[in-house]
């Protein structure tokens, strides 16, 4: 064979070796891997890799040697295996993973140093676990204390939760695993969510339930986002055009894979055109039953295959979608860079209680009767806990995001292992079975067994530790339902007062999702809020009592004194939860203390409180202009007996602004290093200029703030230490 013939083969050769090695190139640019896979596959099997193949995975490419994409629950951990196509527990004895806090502890800390922390530790067990996508965090805004998956978020603020979320995405995706930021968007209650449009001022639209979302999208590159189950505009999340393609894709230049929540795709057109690119848990005929295999019967499957062959919808489109799920499968799957991971390490533990040790908020401490230093316990002879949560285990129920865990440190066990035996349990009231037992079916005769019993304990005890709150039951903190009522259940404030009259050293201590009313504050000694601490959630709680670690947590939530004095209740049922699955966010962008600072209602405690066991003092506040960022500094002394850190907040007011604006909207925060007494931190806290913006409704844009403004400095939204003014 002629040279030239030889030389000619095997360059045909190297070239098709080439072109066959691109997208497996791993050092091959992402876009040319996206390009040469996309350029190999069938319309089939593009079509293939847009839908669920099972109850937690998409499809890949075999023939191409391209990967499925696994995914799972949930933002606090991994959940336990579920068989491949139904709901039920695989029964696995190697998927015991970390429960780590619940993402409103985590924007408690207002640390996003712990936000990295917990988003690399949280994928790191995700990739153990062979997962390429984790199905969270959470963002959607906490307009509601009853909505049932407020714990699943990041407080009632856009800035905190947007802030804090960030670092979390990066620091998971850094590793190789998506996040994929939910539920987009909107779902702010449980109540009727399959079903419930929102109705919303696009101001309030854009500054309060988008902006996490786009922060996530613009500072993390969040490479999926789930679509939520309710409609905005009469159409559903999960394949609105104007939110996905209008919004995420176009105007915020969005590269990643929208994915429906499960069964949240409804309309087969909308599906395929409406900017959805991973429809999952649909059932497969039509939502009405499961079948087997039926998973080619999706709206993306043979009916949007159908639709391309009918040319109804172009195959652009339909190589949109699969771009970016090939995009998603390379950044994750088909990573180079992604880690094996670890699961259950000390390492993950730590973290797991450093987050619930710096989001445990402590709300009052009359007399210092915190902490329970252990060497003045002795002054103490009979400590008596009272409350299921002592002993409960939170981290089962509440929904998807119900965790199986190797360690669940109990208060209980923690109290016991610290205070050496010296404690006494009493259950004082009951709540049946996680996720299911509704408080309706309890027992009353049980109930009021023990109370008497939790009662007649407490008459031996010269301290009373009770530890209560809401759970992970159906319409307390669980999906699928929103609370009933902002108060205590299972009769917790009954019990709780009557403890008090016993013995007026009673320290309360709550875990939840929510807020809640305390008609017994003032009787009580000590009040503690724990949110959900996960598997070390005794250790953290016990640290923070003994004084062993000094709180440092605030509130990312509002607690009014009554239920009646959050924005939307003034405007009746329209304003939650709705009216024939219409809900009306009447509220505009008054949310939370929004609403409290501008129209002088006195909460219970405010947005951004917390206590500590020392003291802190604010230097005068500065600002230096550098560049598009505004840095306000402040000097923060540490004037007490013990090391602690502080939160210090940055609020805009802006009364001059030719837009009515609330009198105080948080656009920065710093927490400094555990300062030892008489130590002082500089804070310097950035605030990028685009921050002050406002959203023009006439412009349908966002539109520089105007009139000079003040930075208030402060501990919380309601303590400010210092002010300082801008001229625009
Ligand atoms: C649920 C939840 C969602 C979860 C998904 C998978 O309905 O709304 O947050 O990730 O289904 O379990």
């Amino acid at each position: 064979m002629k040279k030239n013939t030889i030389l000619a083969v095997l360059m045909a050769m190297a070239a098709m070796t080439a072109q066959a090695q691109t997208y497996l190139d791993t050092n091959a640019p992402l876009e040319e891997r996206v390009k040469d896979a996309l350029s190999r596959m069938t319309t089939h099997e593009k079509v293939q890799i847009l839908h669920a193949q099972s109850k937690f995975t998409s499809a890949g490419v075999p023939r191409l040697g391209i990967r499925q994409l696994n995914m799972d629950d949930g933002p606090h951990g991994v959940r336990e295996e579920l068989e491949w196509n139904t709901w039920n527990p695989a029964k696995w004895t190697n998927d015991y993973i970390v429960a780590f806090p619940s993402l409103t502890c985590l924007a408690a800390t207002w640390n996003t140093e712990m936000s990295t922390a917990y988003g690399n530790a949280v994928s790191e067990e995700f990739a153990f676990r062979g997962k390429d996508i984790m199905l969270g965090p959470g963002v959607n805004i906490q307009r509601t204390p009853l909505n049932g998956r407020a714990f699943e978020y990041m407080g009632e603020d856009p800035f905190l939760a947007g802030e804090m979320v960030v670092p979390y995405i990066k620091a998971a995706q850094a590793n190789g695993i998506a996040c994929c930021l939910k539920h987009f968007v909107l779902n702010d209650q449980e109540t009727d969510r399959f079903g419930i449009n929102v109705n919303v001022s696009d101001r309030a639209m854009r500054e309060i339930y988008l902006r996490p979302f786009q922060k996530a999208v613009e500072k993390a590159h969040v490479y999926t986002i789930m679509g939520s189950y309710n409609k905005w505009k009469g159409v559903h999340c999960c394949h609105n055009d104007e939110l996905l393609n209008g919004i995420l894709k176009k105007e915020w230049n969005w590269d990643g894979a929208l994915v429906s929540d499960w069964g949240g795709a409804t309309n087969g057109l909308e599906a395929a055109t409406g900017g959805l690119d991973i429809e999952m848990g649909t059932y497969t005929d039509g939502k009405t039953k499961e079948s087997e295999f039926g998973y080619e019967m999706y709206y993306l499957g043979n009916p949007f295959e159908q639709l391309l062959k009918d040319g109804k919808v172009p195959m652009s489109v339909l190589d949109e979608k699969a771009s970016r799920v090939l995009r998603t499968i390379f950044r994750t799957s088909m990573n180079p860079k992604k880690v094996i991971g670890n699961q259950c390490s000390e390492a993950h533990y730590d973290v797991c209680r450093q987050i619930g040790e710096e989001g445990i908020v402590l709300l009052k401490n009359e007399k210092n009767i915190l902490p329970l230093d252990p060497s003045k316990w002795t002054k103490y002879h009979n400590v008596l806990v009272v409350g299921e949560n002592a002993t409960r285990s939170l981290t089962q129920g509440g929904g998807s995001s119900e965790l199986k865990t190797l360690r669940d440190i109990s208060p209980l066990d923690a109290l016991k292992k610290q205070y050496e035996q010296m404690v006494d349990y009493a259950q004082g009231y009951y709540s049946g079975k996680a996720m299911y037992d509704h408080v309706d079916k309890l027992d009353e005769a049980k109930q009021a067994e023990l109370k008497a019993q939790a009662l007649e304990a407490a008459k031996g005890a010269d301290l009373i530790i009770f530890i209560g709150g809401l759970n992970k039951n159906t319409h307390q903190d669980c999906e699928n339902g929103d609370r009933e009522s902002y108060d205590l259940p299972y009769g917790q404030n009954e019990l709780i007062s009557e403890l008090a009259k016993i013995q007026k050293n009673i320290v309360v201590v709550t875990f939840g999702g929510n807020p809640y009313s305390m008609p017994w504050l003032k009787e009580v000694a000590g009040v503690v809020h724990c949110w959900y601490l996960g598997s070390e959630s005794g250790t953290a709680l016990v640290n923070v009592l003994s004084g062993e670690v000094c709180p440092s947590g605030k509130l990312p939530v509002t607690f009014a004194e009554k239920y009646e004095d959050y924005p939307y209740v003034q405007y009746g049922k329209e304003a939650y939860p709705g009216v024939n699955k219409e809900v009306y966010y009447k509220e505009g962008i008054f949310v939370g203390y929004r609403h409290f600072s501008s129209n002088n209602v006195k909460p219970l405690f405010p947005f951004g409180f917390g206590l500590s066991y020392t003291k802190f003092a604010y230097g005068k506040p500065t600002t230096t202009m550098e560049g598009d960022n505004i840095v306000v500094q402040t000097t923060i002394t540490n004037t007490g007996k013990v090391a602690g850190k502080e939160i210090a907040q940055v609020y805009l007011s802006a009364p001059k602004s030719n837009v009515e604006r609330p009198v105080k909207e948080l656009k920065g925060f710093g927490k400094t290093k555990l300062l030892q007494p008489g130590e002082s931190e500089t804070l310097r806290i950035t605030i990028p200029k685009e921050e002050l913006n406002y959203w023009d409704e006439t412009k349908h844009g966002w539109a520089r703030i105007t009139g000079p403004y003040t930075f208030n400095v402060g501990a919380s939204v309601d303590d400010i230490r210092g002010k300082v003014e801008v001229d625009n």
